[in-house]
């Protein structure tokens, strides 16, 4: 994970919690519309994958019993984990792909229905990712994976002085056993990096013709998964056009694809304009459709504030029904995976203000990104949209979730870790009892999970009554998987 260079801790300080009738009169608890539908207080749950779907992604117990404990807490709205909108193994992640999947979903939407007593909205990620390998071992990337080229042969000749490197056996095992220099000097930078990090495909692959095709084909895909939400009975969907996937290639301002799909802004959020209006045309008017989308990427050469601003408002134009912003959480920036294991976009600069910890620098982790967003929603405002705003990161206070909405820097206020530390902290405080929240330290010992494939739990509550009978457990029964029951 990456770190400040002299970073500061900071403290989880006390706060002031609301009584019961201070809560009823917040802005906090006041309803909020979104899209034809009404959220019945302005707080969220955004999307967090626990790890917990089967192989070929499908919908577990455990699954259930996740969504539903949160559920039993209350938020306004509860976003369900990125879910794969193509019908490819993908792992033990949530998929939407095809009708098979329906059942499952169905069976989560009743499940959250019923724990929430009918209060909580469910809204469903859809993502699309490319294809990202694991870092290969040396001997297997230049025995196997390398495609030899004439360059290739070319500057090994240059190297060595020795003209014929037609044999790709001995060509390949003289790489093999090369100096890094030497390597560096033959390969080119995606090799390089393939070599080093894993092959990782870029919206910008224009040599693969599944890359170029993705205009053509993404708008049906995203479609038909959204119809399929709907069906499965939840509230809306939420297109995942941020962090290191597919769509958040396109916006990216590194993203300079000449086929009218790359380069201006105007192009850049053409694709994602086009997904959008095909969802819609299939979901109808009357369905919530809303997005993530990044604050700023945090990467070297990508969007800035100054194109989220741009494309919230174009986003809000085109009839979006909320506009949730996350930021960072790159591929670009990560840290080196090791051999066998997949790079992890949330290990580099970007990745730490996607998931701010203590560890900080003075401007520390709590709303961190709030500035931003209260820029972004001006603009929105200014251009006469009233599209409802989402800022998330380090916000775990009421008092903290009060000053956002009365400053107007958002209009919901998304929470993830903190309601993965204590689901029931939306009930507790509005109730009056928020002095027995189980604070969120933002460590990140969840993050660790999630990096390694494992499924998620909160150190805060993991290891916490661990004979109680019937449980759910992980790690021969040393962590649990849901958080003991309130009360
Ligand atoms: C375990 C874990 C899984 C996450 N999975 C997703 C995801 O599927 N989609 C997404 O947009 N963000 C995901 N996030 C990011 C969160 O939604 C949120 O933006 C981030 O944690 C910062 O908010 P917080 O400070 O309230 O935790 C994940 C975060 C965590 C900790
Ligand atoms: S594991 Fe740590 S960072 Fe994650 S939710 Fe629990 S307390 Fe917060």
């Amino acid at each position: 994970m990456w770190k400040f260079a002299n970073p500061i801790r900071h403290r989880i300080e006390e706060t002031k919690w609301p009584t019961a009738e201070e809560a009823a009169r917040s802005l906090l608890y006041t309803p909020v519309k979104i899209g034809r539908l009404e959220a019945r207080s302005r707080t969220w749950v955004p999307a967090m994958v626990p790890w917990r779907a089967t192989e070929d992604g499908f919908v577990t117990q455990q699954n259930l019993d996740w969504y539903g404990r949160f559920a039993q807490g209350r938020p306004a709205v509860l976003v369900v984990e990125a879910t794969g909108v193509r019908d490819i193994p993908s792992g033990p992640l949530l998929r939407i792909g095809d009708d098979r999947f329906i059942p499952g979903l169905k069976k989560l939407v009743e499940v959250v229905k019923e724990a929430s007593g009918g209060e909580t909205l469910l809204f469903i990620q859809i993502i699309d990712f490319l294809s990202v390998k694991r870092r290969p071992e040396r001997a297997k990337y230049f025995q196997r994976f390398l495609q030899i080229r004439e360059q290739h042969r070319r500057a090994v000749a240059e190297i060595t002085g020795e003209a014929d490197w037609s044999d790709e056996h001995k060509l390949r095992n003289f790489l093999l056993n090369a100096s890094d220099e030497v390597v560096s000097a033959v390969l080119d930078e995606r090799e390089r990096e393939a070599l080093d990090f894993g092959y990782r495909e870029r919206v910008t692959d224009m040599h693969l013709q599944h890359i170029r095709e993705l205009p053509r084909e993404l708008p049906p895909i995203f479609a038909a998964a959204a119809e399929r939400a709907r069906e499965a009975g939840f509230d809306g969907v939420e297109l995942h056009y941020a962090h290191a996937y597919t769509m958040a290639g396109f916006l990216s301002a590194q993203n300079n694809r000449a086929d009218g799909y790359g380069g201006s802004r105007e192009n850049r959020i053409r694709l994602p304009l086009e997904v959008y209006r095909a969802v819609r045309e299939r979901v109808g008017t009357d369905y919530v459709v809303g997005l993530r989308f990044l604050a700023d990427e945090v990467i070297a050469g990508g969007s800035r504030v100054e194109d989220a601003r741009y494309y919230a408002v174009e986003f809000a134009r085109a009839g979006f029904d909320f506009l949730s912003l996350s930021k960072g959480g790159k591929f670009e920036d990560a840290q080196q995976p090791k051999v066998g294991q997949a790079v992890y976009p949330y290990t580099g600069q970007s990745g730490y203000e996607c998931m701010p910890t203590v560890l900080s620098d003075e401007a520390g982790p709590f709303g961190r990104s709030v500035p931003l967003v209260a820029s972004i929603k001006r603009a929105v405002n200014d251009a006469r949209f009233t599209t409802p705003v989402v800022a998330t990161g380090g916000i775990s206070t009421f008092a903290q979730a009060e000053e956002i909405l009365r400053l107007a820097q958002a209009d919901i206020v998304g929470m993830a870790r903190q309601a993965l530390a204590d689901p029931d902290w939306f009930i507790k405080v509005k109730i009056g009892r928020g002095n027995e929240v189980r604070r969120c330290t933002y460590t990140n010992y969840c993050e660790a999970l999630d990096q390694a494939h494992r499924p998620v739990t909160c150190k805060l509550w993991d290891r916490v009554n661990l004979d109680e009978p019937g449980i759910a457990t992980v790690d021969d029964g040393r962590r649990r998987l849901e958080p003991p029951a309130w009360g």
